[in-house]
């Protein structure tokens, strides 16, 4: 609650290193990620969303796991910690915290294609599901 009402790291960052777009085409829902990226750790995260109060909290408090963390830990996050640091969601809003997690990796391979980087297998996979998933949304 207290992350949907005070969200933190909401907005926009210009020039961002790295943005992940995300949509879930059950509900609708579509978030962004931004990450300011500096010798590969996340300095500076925001995000923004058209979507419920659960996908607000969990934005919130995963740009806070992730704030400081180097892009592999980052890449490790799952849905678990966030609804950790939630103390839980009701299991029909369980999605919206695949979506925080998904908007992340695609805003990290976004910052790692760009770059040059090597970007993994499992990144790899995890990001043409997303794409899959937003283009759907779109049709
Ligand atoms: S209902 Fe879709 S993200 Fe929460």
């Amino acid at each position: 609650m207290d992350h949907f009402k005070n969200p933190r790291n909401q907005g926009k960052i210009e020039n961002a290193d790295g943005v992940g777009k995300v949509g879930n085409p059950v509900c609708g829902d579509v978030l962004w990620f931004y990450i300011k990226v500096k010798d590969d750790v996340i300095e500076d995260i925001k995000w923004e969303t058209y979507g419920c109060a659960a996908a607000i909290s969990v934005s919130s408090m995963l740009s806070e796991i992730a704030k400081g963390k180097n892009i592999n830990e980052a890449l490790k996050i799952e849905n678990k910690d966030i609804l950790k640091g939630l103390g839980n969601l009701p299991a029909i809003k369980i999605h919206c915290s695949l979506l925080g997690v998904e908007a992340l990796q695609e805003a990290i391979y976004d910052y790692l294609s760009k770059n040059g980087k090597k970007i993994t297998e499992e990144l790899e996979k995890a990001h043409e599901k997303n794409k899959k998933t937003l283009n759907n949304l779109h049709e």
